[in-house]
């Protein structure tokens, strides 16, 4: 299968405006096709409103944005496109009609995938030319946030397709699901409307309201859903013997039943009772201000899932993970030899980096200088594999000085200068400059400590990443020291 340059979308409404926003951001190029001209703006503005949350997902360093192109023109879109994915409304005959016309103007190798919410796929690929790239890719709203994507075959599907597909959808922050069984409704949907299900019963029958049957959710098992699915959870609430006693517990309970199977007739009470209590929910405010809401606290999840490396919080570490090995391998190898500072990281101030005095928080400086640390890390050989070994350096001291603002969306670098290293120690000075003209807006000395981080104690450095150090320091030591190393608060500023 093709290198994904070009996303080729079929169907720009809410989900493939969402596909769009994610796919520029990580600098994927997309085609945008759709049978009104006037989703053009309506995309545009979804891609826009997208923005700000995405912006926040990550400081790893981002490849160009992608850029965005449309037309009503579904053949030019196809041929276009290196990846095709499908988002028309959710009608069999529909979607296998296009489909079918999409698959005869796309190159045998370009895979096209469908985000239907529960069709079947080997009915959607039944008129396809080269079915066997074809396969479901099923999002969730908003598709540029949510990493959850159900990659499902059909048929006539290939193991390579979903292999590619899974890789690409990888590539741009997500993680693939395989569904390894086709189903009406995959998983994540047949266990949503399970629960929807039973939600309109008891609105219906005057249990509970829509706002009620919210807060029993979100006080509670919503919290632990973020990273632990029932399954795990139950286990643990099983206590020492964990599911075989969470089964003979609660397992006859099953049978009573608490839950209804049928879902119960959409009358117009109910549609009203449904309506007037999310709109009693929203308590004015629009869908657009709900959706930023949403969009702030999923940033906010993932970010502190990622401490924990768990769940949508593993999916962004690799992905950062992934955007550090690119922009690594888009800049030139620094060379250890040269007589330095390295300059290992331009980067402009993110908006949400400023305090209220519009300046650059203190603490950001700190992760600039972090950020250069760990590409001198990688520049020397440590990488994922070696700290999952059991070493790294941990940072026991630094002093930061700030000298001059740095204010919203100004280009600023970093430059490090190695000062001195030992069997177990790294000794390392940064300088933030602004990029316009050069001025040191702060600077921070550091020592780091080579660890054995089982035994939790300074242990010596492996030998290839002390020779590379070593080298660097060899470079570095021709350069004057800075006045300001060592100094200590207060003391006469250089
Ligand atoms: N909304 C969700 O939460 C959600 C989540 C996951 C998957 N999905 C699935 O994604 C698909 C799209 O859902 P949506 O919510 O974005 O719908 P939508 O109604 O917002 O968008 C559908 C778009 O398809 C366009 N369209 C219709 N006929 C077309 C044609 N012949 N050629 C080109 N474009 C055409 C429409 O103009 C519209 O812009 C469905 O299959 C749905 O099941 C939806």
């Amino acid at each position: 299968m093709r290198k994904v340059k070009t996303l080729g979308l079929l169907g720009t409404g809410v989900i493939g405006g969402g596909w769009a926003a994610r796919a520029l951001h990580f600098g994927i190029d997309v085609i945008a096709a759709d049978v009104k001209p006037e989703m053009e703006a309506w995309m545009r503005g979804a891609v826009a409103n997208a923005e700000p949350a995405l912006a926040r997902l990550t400081s790893a360093p981002l490849p160009p944005k992608g850029r965005l192109s449309f037309t009503t023109n579904l053949r030019e879109m196809a041929e276009k496109a290196d990846f095709i994915q499908e988002n028309i409304p959710e009608q069999l005959e529909l979607k296998q009609r296009l489909l079918g016309e999409v698959s005869r103007h796309a190159a045998a190798d370009v895979i096209i995938a469908s985000s239907t919410s529960g069709l079947m796929p080997s009915d959607l690929q039944r008129d396809m030319t080269a079915p066997e790239r074809f396969c479901v890719a099923h999002p969730f709203n908003p598709v540029y946030l949510l990493p959850l994507v159900e990659v499902v075959g059909g048929a006539k599907t290939t193991q390579t397709t979903i292999d590619a597909a899974s890789d690409f959808l990888r590539y741009i922050g997500m993680h693939p699901l395989h569904v390894r069984r086709e189903v009406p409704g995959h998983l994540t949907d047949r266990l949503q409307e399970a629960l929807w299900r039973e939600i309109l019963h008891m609105v219906n029958d005057g249990v509970a309201t829509t706002g009620e049957l919210d807060d029993a959710i979100i006080y509670g098992p919503g919290l632990r859903w973020a990273a632990m699915g029932t399954n795990l959870i139950y286990h643990l609430a099983g206590g020492e013997s964990g599911m075989r006693h969470m089964l003979a517990q609660f397992g006859p309970c099953l049978k009573w039943p608490w839950t209804k199977l049928e879902a119960p007739e959409l009358t117009e009470t109910l549609i009203d009772r449904m309506v007037e209590g999310t709109q009693a929910e929203a308590r004015g405010r629009s869908i657009r201000e709900l959706e930023r809401l949403r969009d702030d606290y999923l940033v906010a999840i993932q970010q502190v899932l990622r401490q924990y490396d768990i769940g949508a919080g593993s999916t962004l570490r690799a992905l950062e993970e992934r955007l550090y090995r690119d922009s690594d391998a888009q800049t030139p190898a620094a060379d250890l030899d040269a007589p330095g500072p390295l300059r290992l990281i331009d980067t402009t101030v993110r908006p949400e980096w400023v305090d209220y005095n519009s300046h650059m928080t203190d603490y950001r400086y700190l992760h600039v200088a972090g950020e250069a640390q760990d590409a001198l890390y990688r520049l020397v050989g440590i990488d994922d594999a070696y700290r999952r070994s059991g070493r790294m350096f941990y940072d026991v001291e630094s002093h930061v000085a700030y000298l001059r603002e740095a204010k919203a969306g100004e280009p600023v670098y970093m430059t490090t200068q190695v000062l001195d290293v030992d069997d177990k120690r790294l000794r390392v000075f940064h300088r933030l400059h602004r990029r316009s003209d050069d001025a040191l807006l702060s600077h921070c000395e550091q020592m780091h400590l080579h660890v054995d981080t089982a035994a939790a104690k300074a242990a010596p450095i492996e030998a290839g990443v002390r020779a590379r150090l070593e080298r660097l320091r060899k470079a570095h030591a021709a350069l004057a020291v800075p006045a300001a190393a060592g100094r200590g608060i207060g003391s006469a500023r250089a």
